[in-house]
């Protein structure tokens, strides 16, 4: 792996989904399996990169040969991400959950006979791409993600704007795709410069793709 095009250069991934508490025993989450970021990861690490992986819990494993960090919520990955900084690069694939439950309980919630069921208040969760985007050690190279269910390429090149990230990787995951939770993806890949559709592959090789141009920018 060292002498490879990325060898020195230290990329940060980002993947799966996160958990938000509602009590100890409970939570919300989404269907990211994490399949797509952990194919990155690896993708990276095999052109030579020291690969810093914020993995949320997913349902495949993470590839060995890169620094693997734990975590649960949308706050412990902004923390656990800030943390890994400086980096040349951020994917960013994670799943992020955009709200937490605002009154999660220190203990299970019991029913009380009442009949009536527990009313749950919504936090936004921090944007940790707009963060990092944004932030003072932006690495020089931040790839964001978006999946969308409809108009995914105008959604996404807005996305792209709003967030300051310099690529948007979007997908379409409207359930007839089967790409939420599949071992494929058809992406498009917007820069500043234009937007690609890439054609439906499997999810290593999107990322092999993604790698090198990963690689030919940090170049
Ligand atoms: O807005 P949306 O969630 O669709 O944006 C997707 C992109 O933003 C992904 O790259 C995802 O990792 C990132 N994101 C984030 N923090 C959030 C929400 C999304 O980093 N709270």
């Amino acid at each position: 792996f060292s002498g490879g095009p990325l060898s020195g250069k230290h990329v940060l991934v980002t993947s799966g989904p996160t958990h938000e508490p509602i009590d100890p025993v409970r939570y919300i989450a989404n269907r990211s399996s994490g399949a797509q970021g952990t194919a990155l990861a690896a993708a990276l690490r095999d052109l030579g990169a020291r690969v810093t992986f914020v993995t949320g819990p997913a349902d495949v494993p993470p590839p060995a040969g890169v620094t693997v960090v734990r975590v649960e919520t949308a706050r412990e990955m902004l923390a656990a991400t800030q943390a890994a900084l400086p980096a040349d690069a951020a994917v960013m694939a994670a799943a992020v959950a955009d709200w937490r439950v605002d009154n999660a309980s220190g203990s299970k919630i019991k029913k009380d006979g009442s009949g009536k069921a527990p009313a749950l208040e919504f936090a936004e969760n921090p944007d940790i791409l707009a963060t990092v985007s944004k932030g003072a050690s932006r690495p020089s190279l931040v790839v964001g993600f978006a999946a969308e269910t409809d108009d995914v390429t105008a959604h996404a090149a807005a996305k792209r704007v709003r967030k300051g990230c310099d690529w948007i990787v979007a997908n379409d995951v409207a359930p007839a795709t089967g790409i939420m939770g599949g071992s494929e993806n058809a992406v498009t890949l917007i820069t500043d410069t234009g937007t690609e559709d890439w054609p439906r592959l499997s999810k290593e090789e999107t990322a092999r793709r993604l790698a090198g141009r990963i690689a030919e920018y940090l170049v």
